[in-house]
């Protein structure tokens, strides 16, 4: 089977294994373990940030990068598919009792006269505060689209101006970043805290950080543990996350040229992939799904009409040729 319903699906490769069986670990709830450190040492300072903090998942680093900017019965603006918004099961209402407005771009981008109308000014007792702005950058429902760093600079701008901070959640900030050549300190220049993950295109198995000031991550590391994610001799899984920073980074170029041949084999201009995901609309999505996998190649529906195909780390170029000669032949 081709897998290329997510790229959560890696698994570490034997090198990573060897790293990881290898790392130096201590107790990180009593901050001693020297991988862990090493790894937040690292990733804060690619993104030039003064911290950054190792978290099990994606979300668990959204929901305290939010909170750390938005208090109760603040909102925080986000488009309408955000990860944060759709896929974290009301986590930020539920655990930080925030409320979210949304604008709505078919491809996940900054609208700025949009973000302007919704923007809230606190007024007192009258109506909900805006206390941020959040950004997916890629945005994954979106098929993986880049967010152009001139719109968040406009955006960093704009919220500098009315006294909004701003979350990025850069799960896959690393694709931007290899698609673009926009260096990850120009991204981390725009968001006060950001969340990137290495367990997607990186091929880490496990494994996010929220980035951000010494101040926001020291009272992160507070609410992590209040929420049950202190880990211990957690180095096992930060030396996969090294390694992945180390080798898995400049090749992500290589899951952009396997999503664009598959978008063509799919009759999705390869131009509008930006990155490793490509969403094809189907009315049969899951009549397509079914015949895909009779065909060895497993792909997921991402709403009634819609198939999303993520490429990664364990498609190869063979694999990727394989799929698209499906795809064509389906289509
Ligand atoms: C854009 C984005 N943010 C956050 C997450 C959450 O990551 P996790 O699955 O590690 O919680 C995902 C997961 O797919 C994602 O795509």
């Amino acid at each position: 089977m081709i897998d290329l319903r997510s790229d959560t699906l890696t698994r570490p490769t034997e090198e990573m294994r060897l790293a990881m069986a290898r790392a130096e670990v201590g107790d990180d709830v009593y901050g001693e373990d020297p991988t862990v450190a090493r790894l937040e040492e690292q990733v804060a300072g690619l993104f030039g940030h003064e911290a950054a903090l190792f978290m099990p998942t994606g979300s668990m680093a959204n929901v305290l990068a939010v909170r750390s900017l938005v208090a109760p019965g603040q909102e925080v603006l986000c488009e309408s598919r955000a990860h944060i918004a759709r896929a974290e099961l009301g986590a930020h209402a539920a655990y930080s009792g925030i409320t979210m407005r949304t604008w709505i771009d078919p491809r996940g981008q900054v609208d700025l006269p949009v973000i302007r109308s919704l923007f809230a000014p606190d007024m007192g007792p009258f109506f909900v505060p805006t206390a941020a702005i959040a950004v997916e950058n890629t945005h994954n429902f979106a098929g993986g689209a880049v967010l152009p760093i001139e719109d968040l600079r406009d955006l960093r701008e704009f919220a500098t101006g009315a006294g909004a901070r701003i979350h990025m959640d850069g799960a896959r900030i690393w694709n931007a970043h290899v698609a673009t050549g926009v260096p990850l300190a120009e991204y981390g220049a725009i968001a006060d805290v950001l969340a990137v993950c290495l367990s997607k295109g990186l091929g880490a198995p496990v494994g996010s950080l929220m980035v951000g000031s010494a101040d926001a991550i020291a009272e992160a590391r507070v609410w992590r543990k209040r929420m049950g994610g202190g880990m211990r001799q957690v180095g096992i899984l930060a030396a996969g996350g090294l390694h992945a920073l180390e080798h898995h980074l400049e090749r992500l170029a290589d899951d952009h040229a396997h999503a664009r041949l598959l978008a063509e084999a799919c009759g999705v201009d390869p131009e509008s992939v930006d990155t490793n995901i490509v969403v094809v609309d189907r009315p049969d999505a899951t009549d397509f799904v079914a015949a895909a996998r009779d065909a060895g190649v497993l792909v997921a529906t991402v709403g009634p009409s819609a198939v999303r195909l993520v490429t990664h780390l364990d498609v190869t170029r063979g694999d990727a040729e394989k799929a698209a000669a499906v795809f064509a032949r389906l289509v």
